[in-house]
C-alpha cells in the first residue's frame, strides 16, 4: 500500500512548477508589508478566501494581480529559496522551475531582477541537496512580438535557465503562434517544452503542433493525448515526457486525471507528476503523488515508475540521470 511517507520520501525530480505559484500567503502578505504594496487582504484567511476558481482563466485572474508584491530582487530570492525549501522535504533531487518574465516586465520590474534573484536561489540551493535550473515561459495571450522581444532580451542570460516553455491562457492561443521563438531557441541551446493544458478547446490540435511541427521535448499536462493513438505512438517512439498535476487537474476540471494518467503508464508514455502552483491547488509534489495514488490505487511498483519518468525526462546530462536512476 502506497502511504504518503512513502511518497513524500520517493527521491524524484519536479519538471513543473510555476515560481510564482509557489508563492504562499504568509509570505505574500510578508511581501506586501515589506514592499507597501496594497493586496486587498490583510490575514492569510482572507488571501486563502480569494482562491476560488473552477477553470484556467477564473485561476489566472488571482494568480497574476497577486504578483505585485514581487518586487526586488531579493523577493524573487525568498520566493524560489522558500519552495526549495519544502522541494528538499520531498525529497525533490532536481527540478525545472518555470518563471514568467512577463509577468514581471509587464508591470515595470527589469529582466534581471526576475532572473538574478531565482537564479542566486538555485545556485543556493545546491546546499539543499537539490540540482535547480530555470525554464522560461513566455505568456501565451501576449503578443508574438512581446514574445520575440521577451526572447531577445533573456538571450544574454542564456547560461542561467535551460529551456523555453509556454504557459498561460491557452484559449485560441495555439503554440504555433510562437513557432519563430521555439526556433530561434532551439538554435540558441535552449530545450523546449510547451503547456497543451487538460481539456482545451483545440487540444489536439495544440498537442499535434507542438510535438509534430515545433519539436518539443515535453508536454506540459498533455494527458488529453490519450484521445489520439498516433500522437500517442509519436510520444512513444519520442520518449515526450509529459507532466501531470493531479491536484491542479482537480482545481480546473472534475477530476484529476488519474485514468489518463494510468492509461498512458500502461502504453509507456513517459508520464510524471508534479505540483503545478502549489500554494494555490493544496499541495506539494509529495501531496501530488499521493492524491492520485490513494484516488487511483496506484500500486508502489507504478508510483516508482512515474518517478523514474521524471527523472529520464528531465534535462540533465545522461551522466548525472545514472546516479538517479
Ligand atoms: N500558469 C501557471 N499555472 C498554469 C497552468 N496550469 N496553465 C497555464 N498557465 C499557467
Ligand atoms: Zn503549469
Amino acid at each position: 500500500e502506497v502511504t504518503s511517507t512513502f511518497t513524500q520520501g520517493l527521491p524524484k525530480a519536479e519538471l513543473h512548477v510555476h515560481i510564482e505559484g509557489t508563492l504562499e500567503p504568509d509570505l505574500k502578505l510578508k511581501l506586501a508589508q515589506r514592499n507597501h504594496v496594497d493586496i486587498g487582504q490583510t490575514t492569510i484567511e482572507d488571501v486563502q478566501k480569494t482562491y476560488q476558481y473552477d477553470d484556467l482563466a477564473s485561476f489566472l485572474a488571482v494568480y497574476y494581480p497577486a504578483m505585485n508584491v514581487l518586487q526586488t530582487e531579493q523577493d524573487f530570492y525568498d520566493l524560489a529559496f522558500a519552495y526549495l525549501q519544502r522541494a528538499a522535504a520531498n525529497h525533490v533531487r532536481h527540478v525545472e522551475i518555470f518563471f514568467d518574465p512577463q509577468a514581471h516586465t509587464s508591470r515595470g520590474i527589469a529582466f534581471a531582477t526576475v532572473i538574478n534573484g531565482l537564479y542566486r536561489a538555485t545556485v543556493d540551493a545546491r546546499a539543499l541537496n537539490i540540482d535547480a535550473r530555470l525554464i522560461m515561459c513566455f505568456l501565451r495571450d501576449f503578443s508574438k512580438e512581446s514574445a520575440r522581444q521577451t526572447l531577445a532580451e533573456a538571450l544574454p542570460y542564456k547560461e542561467k535557465f535551460i529551456g523555453i516553455g509556454l504557459d498561460s491562457d491557452e484559449h485560441n492561443n495555439p503554440p504555433l503562434k510562437f513557432a519563430r521563438q521555439y526556433e530561434d531557441a532551439a538554435a540558441a541551446g535552449l530545450h523546449l517544452t510547451a503547456h497543451c493544458d487538460i481539456d482545451q478547446k483545440d487540444s489536439i490540435e495544440h498537442i499535434r503542433q507542438a510535438l509534430e511541427m515545433m519539436d518539443v521535448e515535453r508536454l506540459d499536462h498533455g494527458t488529453n493525448i490519450v484521445e489520439d493513438p498516433d500522437l500517442v505512438d509519436f510520444a512513444v517512439r519520442h520518449q515526450i515526457g509529459l507532466t501531470s498535476c493531479p491536484l491542479s487537474n482537480s482545481f480546473v476540471s472534475p477530476e484529476m486525471k488519474g485514468q489518463e494518467v494510468l492509461a498512458l503508464l500502461e502504453k509507456g508514455v513517459k508520464v510524471s507528476i508534479n505540483s503545478d502552483d502549489p500554494a494555490y491547488f493544496g499541495g506539494y509534489i509529495g501531496d501530488n503523488y499521493y492524491a492520485l495514488a490513494d484516488q487511483f490505487a496506484l500500486t508502489k511498483a507504478q508510483v516508482v515508475q512515474l518517478a523514474r519518468n521524471s527523472f529520464e525526462t528531465s534535462w540533465i546530462s545522461e551522466d548525472q540521470k545514472r546516479l538517479y536512476l
